[in-house]
């Protein structure tokens, strides 16, 4: 099965204001919310540009979507290289950006990629197949503190200083090659009920160095901050707690407040994150852990 676009409706709902406009969506994956925002726009036309780092993606978005290719422009793009792709004048140009982080499902499940501890394969973590570095080097080469300090960071991974040391020492005896292999280091110093969440957080925190996701997620949403018009729309989806803060923090820190003076501002559409509903997370697991965050561009002209 593909990839089942999550809290499809809701995204419409906070995303599309003006029929005939042009939206950004910046995690085009399988194509399956573009597919659904152009069924809704194109009958007025309204367009996208869709954007994904990963050219596997690209490909199946470009099939899936074969009947709206008058209406989307597709380009292989990483949300830090968004703004050369997407000019925008003082005024903003876009009317709204979509942000579907994590991971498309069909990468997920794939062996070869990397990313789940369920499946052993090589521990590559890489959303693009072109990106420089794989999870196997992070683990075989950083220094213990550095690595423990990553796990930590990125998951609040409360063993992470145990499992750095484990690692560590695995990895003087033969390098760390497969998922499997770390999550059997992880297992030998993590005991109890709770242990496969720790093999969780630590593969989580690699995904997210190894794809230097940080960064880039506060790139693209300054881009998106920055070249949308007046009345556009930011709608992110996270599925895990340090994108969302980054998320929440980025709209809190620029929204609009009664001593707002000229400029840009955000008016906060959604005061608490919107999640699936329980009949979408029956049919679609993945969604359990997704919150929508949507905010609308306001542009005060102090005069
Ligand atoms: C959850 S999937 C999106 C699924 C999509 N909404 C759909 O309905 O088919 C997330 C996608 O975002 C892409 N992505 C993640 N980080 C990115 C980045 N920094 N720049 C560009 N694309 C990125 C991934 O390659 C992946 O294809």
């Amino acid at each position: 099965m593909g990839h089942v676009p999550v809290m499809k409706k809701e995204v419409i709902h906070y995303l599309i204001w003006d029929y005939s406009g042009t939206y950004v969506d910046c995690t085009l994956g399988d194509g399956m919310h573009s597919k659904a925002i152009l069924k809704e726009i194109t009958p007025q036309g309204g367009t996208v540009i869709g954007i994904d780092r990963d050219s596997r993606a690209i490909s199946t978005a470009k099939s899936n979507l074969k009947d709206y290719m008058e209406s989307i422009k597709i380009c292989k793009r990483r949300f830090s290289d968004l703004s050369s792709e997407l000019p925008c004048g003082d005024k903003g140009t876009y009317h709204g950006f979509l942000f579907d982080l994590g991971l498309n499902s069909s990468r997920l499940r794939e062996p070869s990629s990397g990313f789940s501890y369920l499946e052993d394969g090589p521990l590559d973590m890489r959303m693009s197949p072109e990106e420089r570095i794989t999870a196997s080097q992070l683990v075989n080469s950083l220094p213990e503190k550095e690595l423990a300090d990553l796990l930590y960071k990125y998951s609040d991974e409360r063993h992470s200083r145990k499992i750095a040391r484990a690692i560590v020492r695995a990895r003087q005896s033969e390098p760390i090659e497969t998922t499997f292999r770390l999550r059997d280091i992880i297992f030998k110093v993590i005991k109890g009920p709770y242990r496969l969440k720790s093999v969780s957080r630590c593969f989580q925190a690699l995904r997210i160095s190894v794809n230097n996701e940080i960064e880039e997620l506060v790139d693209g949403l300054s881009t998106a901050f920055r070249c949308m018009l007046n009345g556009g729309r930011l709608v992110v989806i996270s599925y895990h707690s340090i994108e969302d803060r980054i998320v929440k923090n980025f709209i809190r820190d620029r929204r609009l407040t009664k001593n707002s003076e000229a400029g840009r501002f955000f008016k906060i559409l959604t005061p608490k994150p919107v999640q699936p509903l329980s009949d979408e997370v029956d049919i679609n697991p993945a969604a359990r852990s997704a919150k929508l965050r949507a905010a609308e561009l306001v542009v005060v002209n102090g005069d």
